[in-house]
């Protein structure tokens, strides 16, 4: 179900007017009524939304400070001669990143300085080292990937089964607590869950009011009013059903810190508030090991001061333009334009700015397929490669790369496949500088350094003229269509497992014809074509691909899923998006004045698209 948008809800809004007025800050202490806590679906417009986001503490410092068992001691993590993370007890020091490392260790002669782990030459995994060579090593991120893959999945085991857990970088993660909120809401206010016999409006009666929230233990408070000393407004101001929320939020991500903290040992930082921008505003409020929780009362006088070109892509081209036309600096100084003169400068798009600025954003917290489409390792030449042969030792170490990430990939997601790799290298003096060869990838169940760099090197030998001269200064070798085949992988084995296999599939014997016939009629018996069960279509390998039943097996189901790919594309543009009718009445729910004009679709994903990464 969705908000019933009509007249009345008109309660939804307005209730601060009288103090913030033209500012817009409009929205901040909506009535919630038996219909919201009843509704299941009110998505982004839910009045009693609790979004998080929660930043690992010094990331790639406290890695290498786990993984070397030294907890307290000041410590930076290198790149060749950059410091690109520093600990809390290193920036104590007055160390910061970017910082010569000369002038860090002449600040703090005690600093323990890791050197992030290179590929070199040959070597299957990464290694730490002292001093790796730019000119024959590769930079490797791989373990800090690895330790963030299983942050996420303890982000998504220690909340809720209802809560949405979005990865937003290699160390934060959105998380949508609205949901176990409000059954934790229901729970302990059962009065809540039930409109009173006597209630004047039925479900849309406004709830009674709420209980005072203590805010001991959960967390450091923005508040409401800087200007004050101390937090005692957090007292004296009553509490609204929205701080009830985003307190039992700041309880849910209270637990699932400390569970990282014990499980893992790495300290985390959380902001909480009503979206995802201001989520992600105020988790550095208090850092680190802290979580800031903003109310939607400490809003305006947390944004008013900002500069707003310190807000995500408002510090570009737009962000210059306001500043130019308005002659101004801070998010305050922007508020008195309103949206009709903002959408008539700066176009009907500018509506996200002008919310941006009330602290208002409709984008959704939404796990994305953590599946990356592709992996690419790549290098620039510390020397130009200047013949054929010299490429090798490159093409090693990238496929090394290349071959751990899609293994540690898999051990998430274990039926991974890649359709395809690539393999392109830039030349300075070419025209046409950067040239790629590409082939099919096989479906090999073991990717290796070995298989990899066999494929790369063929792939090099088609790109390179032995007999040309090349001043090549970057090569990448890459994965392309990545995909988990679960049901690809269903179609594969029932069309290839024999009746009664005398082999698993897996011990792909060359010479054996009885480990894989095919039992699907489907499938020619020579295991040359195939027939497409929903078109009808034959399609047939090129002889050349013939060689082994193995080789047969992966290029079918290649082709295969190539095939079923195209029906699922034909499928996908004839059904409309089942979501959208949803999320279109969803947007004009809660309508705002009818004079402000309100994008007619999506806008550009919302802030979504402007304030998603860090
Ligand atoms: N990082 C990087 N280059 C950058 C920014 C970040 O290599 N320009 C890496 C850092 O090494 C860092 C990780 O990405 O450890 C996460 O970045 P961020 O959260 O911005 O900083 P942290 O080091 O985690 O520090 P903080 O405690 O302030 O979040
Ligand atoms: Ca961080
Ligand atoms: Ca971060």
């Amino acid at each position: 179900m969705s908000a019933k948008p009509n007249s009345k809800f008109k309660s939804w809004k307005g209730k601060d007017k009288a103090t913030e007025d033209s500012s817009g800050f409009d929205d901040l202490n909506p009535t919630i009524t038996y219909r919201h806590l009843s509704a299941h679906n009110l998505g982004v417009r839910d009045p009693l939304r609790v979004i998080a986001l929660c930043d690992s503490d010094a990331f790639y410092a406290a890695c290498e400070m786990i993984r070397l068992g030294i907890p307290d001691k000041p410590l930076v993590v290198l790149q060749w001669q950059s410091l690109i993370a520093v600990n809390y007890p290193a920036r104590t020091f007055g160390i910061t990143r970017m910082m010569n490392i000369d002038k860090a260790k002449e600040l703090c002669p005690e600093l323990v300085v890791v050197h992030v782990a290179t590929y070199a030459d040959g070597e299957q995994e990464p290694a730490y080292r002292d001093n790796p060579d730019t000119r024959t090593h590769k930079i490797s991120l791989d373990i800090y990937r690895r330790e963030s893959v299983k942050m996420l999945q303890l982000y998504k085991q220690g909340l809720p089964e209802n809560a949405e857990v979005e990865k937003a970088s290699i160390d934060e993660a959105f998380m949508d607590l609205t949901r176990p909120v409000r059954q934790i809401l229901l729970d302990r206010y059962p009065h809540l869950a039930r409109v009173p016999d006597d209630a004047p409006m039925g479900l849309d009666t406004p709830i009674p009011p709420p209980p005072q929230v203590s805010w001991n233990e959960l967390g450091t408070l923005v508040p409401i009013n800087p200007a004050q000393e101390s937090d005692a407004d957090s007292d004296d101001i009553p509490s609204t059903w929205h701080d009830v929320a985003l307190s039992i939020g700041a309880e849910l991500m209270e637990k699932v810190r400390q569970e990282i903290k014990a499980k893992m040992g790495y300290t985390t930082s959380a902001g909480i508030a009503r979206n995802k921008f201001l989520a992600k505003l105020c988790a550095s409020y208090r850092k680190p090991m802290g979580q800031s929780i903003l109310r939607n009362a400490a809003i305006p006088n947390y944004m008013k001061p900002m500069a707003f070109q310190k807000i995500r892509f408002l510090g570009g081209k737009l962000g210059n333009a306001l500043a130019a036309e308005y002659d101004v600096s801070t998010v305050g100084d922007l508020l008195s334009i309103t949206l009709d003169e903002m959408q008539n400068k700066f176009g009907e798009e500018s509506i996200w700015v002008y919310e941006v600025l009330r602290g208002i954003d409709y984008s959704e917290v939404k796990e994305k397929q953590t599946l990356n489409k592709s992996m690419l390792a790549a290098k620039n030449l510390p020397e130009p490669v200047t013949k054929l042969s010299e490429g090798y030792q490159w093409i090693r170490t990238l496929a090394a790369e290349l071959a751990l990430r899609l293994n540690d990939a898999r051990e998430t997601t274990p039926n991974l496949w890649p359709k395809t790799l690539v393999l392109s290298a830039r030349d300075v003096r070419a025209h046409e500088s950067r040239r790629s060869k590409q082939a099919p990838w096989p479906f090999v169940r073991e990717v290796n350094v070995d298989v990899v760099a066999a494929a790369a090197e063929k792939l090099w030998k088609d790109l390179i003229d032995p007999h040309a001269s090349l001043k090549i200064i970057n090569i990448s070798l890459g994965f392309t269509g990545i995909e988990g085949i679960e049901s690809g992988l269903k179609s594969i084995d029932t069309f290839f497992k024999a009746p009664t296999p005398k082999r698993p599939l897996e011990d792909d014997t060359t010479n054996d014809d009885t480990a894989a016939k095919p039992s699907s009629k489907n499938i020619s018996k020579d295991l040359s074509s195939f027939v497409c069960s929903r078109c009808g279509q034959r399609s047939s390998l090129p002889q050349s691909a013939i060689q082994t039943i193995a080789e047969r097996q992966s290029a079918l189901a290649l082709m295969q899923m190539e095939h079923e790919d195209f029906h699922l594309a034909l499928d996908l543009s004839k059904v409309p998006d089942p979501a959208r009718p949803l999320r279109e009445a969803g947007r004009v729910a809660v309508t705002k004045p009818a004079k402000k004009k309100r994008r007619k679709e999506s806008p550009p994903r919302g802030i979504a698209k402007f304030f998603g990464k860090s």
